[in-house]
């Protein structure tokens, strides 16, 4: 089912071997009324790893975040987050139980200042004030926490879907396209904000993403989606660049 063309990469690479995934999913399928879009999604990802969900549009990467967050229904298959089972589980659970996402678009509230849409990221945590620590990996949003969402640059609506995902304190962080839309030296900027809250929070971290040169940025494995099943997994020490990119390009 991998494809391995230039030289065959194990399924399980080595950074998996001996820990429990921190987020497991198995055999996940999805569908939209009787349409199937997801079909047997097998992914393991380690505590503190960077994972990238690289394919075009329409192969099935939102589909597959809103399935792990329980705003798609799985129809069969399971989801695990730090060995508990979240697969039947609400969304608000889930995230109690450790999942945050930051979904393709941002999603921000437009018309709620920057400190309200954090807020709205709290809830769960039954804490109401934003942790500084927040405001210390954006200083951008403290900058401007009293204006309204809206009223925010692309780049910094995405940190502040971030910073929402990250007030729940999550274990899992998944993110949607994130780069959607996002100039370049902002796309770089993000990279680094990324891999700086994987090292100061030990969180894992999935992101769906069609910038190659991005995914090769963060992503320590990058897997291949395409009509709902992953056909192609390489970590980023041994990846064919060349090869990712045919499955990205149209
Ligand atoms: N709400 C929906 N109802 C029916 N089909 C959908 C819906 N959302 C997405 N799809 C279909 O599911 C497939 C995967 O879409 P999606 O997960 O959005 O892909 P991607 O995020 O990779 O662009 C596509 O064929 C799309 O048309
Ligand atoms: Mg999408």
């Amino acid at each position: 089912m991998l494809q391995t063309a230039a030289s065959p990469s194990p399924v399980v690479p080595p950074v998996m071997t001996g820990a429990q995934p921190m987020l497991a999913i198995s055999d996940l399928h999805a569908a939209y009324g009787q349409s199937e879009v997801l079909h047997g999604i097998d992914i393991n990802v380690a505590p503190g790893e960077i994972v990238a969900v690289m394919g075009r549009n329409g192969m099935g990467k939102s589909t597959l975040m809103k399935t792990l967050m329980g705003i798609v229904p799985t129809k069969s298959g399971t989801i695990t987050v730090d060995g508990t089972d979240v697969t039947t589980l609400k969304s608000h659970t889930r995230v109690a139980k450790g999942l945050a996402y930051v979904p393709q678009g941002r999603m921000i509230f437009s018309t709620m200042t920057v400190q309200e849409n954090i807020e709205t990221g709290l809830t769960v945590t039954g804490s109401r004030k934003v942790p500084q620590d927040l405001y210390t990996m954006f200083p951008v949003l403290l900058e401007m926490k009293g204006r309204r969402g809206g009223n925010l640059s692309g780049g910094q609506q995405q940190q502040l879907a971030i910073a929402r995902a990250l007030a729940s304190n999550p274990k899992v962080l998944l993110l949607d396209e994130p780069t959607e839309g996002i100039q370049p030296s902002i796309i770089r900027e993000m990279g680094r904000t990324l891999k700086k809250i994987r090292d100061e929070r030990g969180l894992s971290i999935v992101v769906s993403e069609q910038v190659l040169s991005f995914a090769m940025d963060v992503a320590d494995r990058v897997l291949v989606i395409e009509n709902g099943a992953i056909v192609h997994e390489s970590l980023r020490a041994d990846i064919d660049e060349a090869q990712v990119a045919r499955f990205l390009s149209v």
